[in-house]
């Protein structure tokens, strides 16, 4: 008898606003995109997993009771989390074969390891189902596997990430952003009408290291600056209380705060101004927050101020900012659709003038969230 096979689909996101909120319990406005990481996974007769992906060209096995922190290859760490957080909810072990293909650009701001964690995440809860396994109900929940593949990202990674990347891939929506509340998991979504707005990607090439540190060393600063402000997180305060405590904060908190404060405030602002229809007032949002993200927050970095400022130039860009955690990755630019090939020219061009290589941009569109395909 052939083994049952499951097969997972997850997509990669483009964040548009409400970037550095979603670990502090606030609101951001990502969309889910078309390139995806699929991962098929096929029991195997022993206990092993053995998890083969083109992106890297390589091959990592683990076991159940391996410490994923520790497993061999680095890129398996996630995975292998992944795997053991399924076995804690309640997801009986079983050996698996488990091969990843993508065609998302690792590195890249565009969350292929959220993508891959959620497939990896969908194919094991599949072929369990397929086997004939039980599957705790609960992980039949969406929110619920956003939240274990998060917390996969930490166990493996030793990186604290938020919950918007694992939660944008498994609810993204065609033709629509999404508007999700992190504290309360609420998704509202909000239409992206394409003769309107066409968005393109800008990969600035520098690769971002959330593991080199600084990702975890901002969010300490906002657990901080919450204790400071007396909330439970950065999502409760208001730009008043920020600015009545400034001195107790001092320059860096205070600098930190306000970014996660205006931002949240920002996100609102950006859905309803698609929603009326006023494009214009939602790019210079966009460029709002690029901003605060370079002065305020200080997560971006030169060859990303440089993208954002080649679209600007451009006729028909509505606005432009860094997208993702930053430290590198890509920028994402709203620019009326009949300028997007202009815009692209002007990354290839420019790039070259400024930063010494063609950038490589592209158009994206909102796509839906992951999908378990066979056995699932
Ligand atoms: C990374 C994290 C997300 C989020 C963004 C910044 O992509 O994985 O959880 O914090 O950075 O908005």
């Amino acid at each position: 008898m052939p083994r049952p096979e499951a097969v997972a689909r997850a997509p990669g996101r483009v964040n548009l606003i409400g970037e550095h909120t979603d670990h502090q319990d606030g609101f951001v406005l990502p969309m889910a995109i078309g390139l995806a990481t699929t991962v098929r996974a096929r029991p195997r007769t022993d206990d092993v997993v053995r998890l083969e992906s083109d992106a890297v060209h390589g091959a990592a096995e683990f076991r159940p009771g391996d410490e994923p922190c520790r497993v061999a290859p680095e890129w398996a760490r996630g995975p292998a989390a992944v795997v053991a957080l399924l076995r804690d909810a309640g997801l009986p072990a079983a050996g698996l074969d488990l091969g990843v293909a993508t065609d998302l650009p690792l590195g890249a701001g565009l969350s292929s390891s959220a993508a891959l964690h959620v497939a990896v995440a969908l194919a094991t809860i599949g072929a369990a189902r397929a086997s004939g396994a039980a599957v705790p109900p609960a992980l039949g929940e969406r929110a619920t596997l956003a939240a274990l593949c998060r917390d996969a990202e930490a166990l493996g990674t030793g990186v604290r990430c938020g919950i918007m990347d694992p939660f944008v891939s498994l609810h993204g929506r065609r033709g629509a952003a999404i508007l999700v509340d992190c504290r309360t998991f609420v998704v509202t979504e909000v239409a992206l009408p394409a003769g309107r707005i066409a968005f393109v990607v800008a990969d600035s090439g520098v690769r971002h290291a959330h593991t080199s540190g600084e990702y975890g060393k901002r969010r300490d600063e906002c657990e901080t600056a919450a204790r400071v402000l007396g909330v439970k997180t950065l999502r409760d305060a208001t730009p008043d209380l920020v600015h009545t405590h400034r001195a107790a904060l001092g320059p860096v908190l205070l600098r930190r705060a306000r970014h996660v404060v205006r931002e949240n405030g920002r996100v609102g602002r950006a859905a309803a101004s698609l929603a009326s229809g006023d494009d214009e007032a939602f790019g210079r949002l966009l460029d709002r927050s690029h901003a605060s993200l370079r002065d305020d927050f200080e997560v971006s970095c030169p060859e990303l101020d440089a993208l954002v400022e080649i679209a600007r130039e451009v006729p028909g860009v509505l606005g432009s900012r860094m997208t993702g955690g930053g430290f590198g990755g890509s920028t994402v630019t709203a620019v009326r659709p009949g300028s997007a090939a202009d815009l692209v020219a002007a990354f290839r061009d420019e790039g070259v003038r400024r930063l010494g290589r063609g950038v490589p941009s592209r158009i994206v569109a909102a796509a839906p969230g992951a999908e378990a395909m066979i056995g699932a």
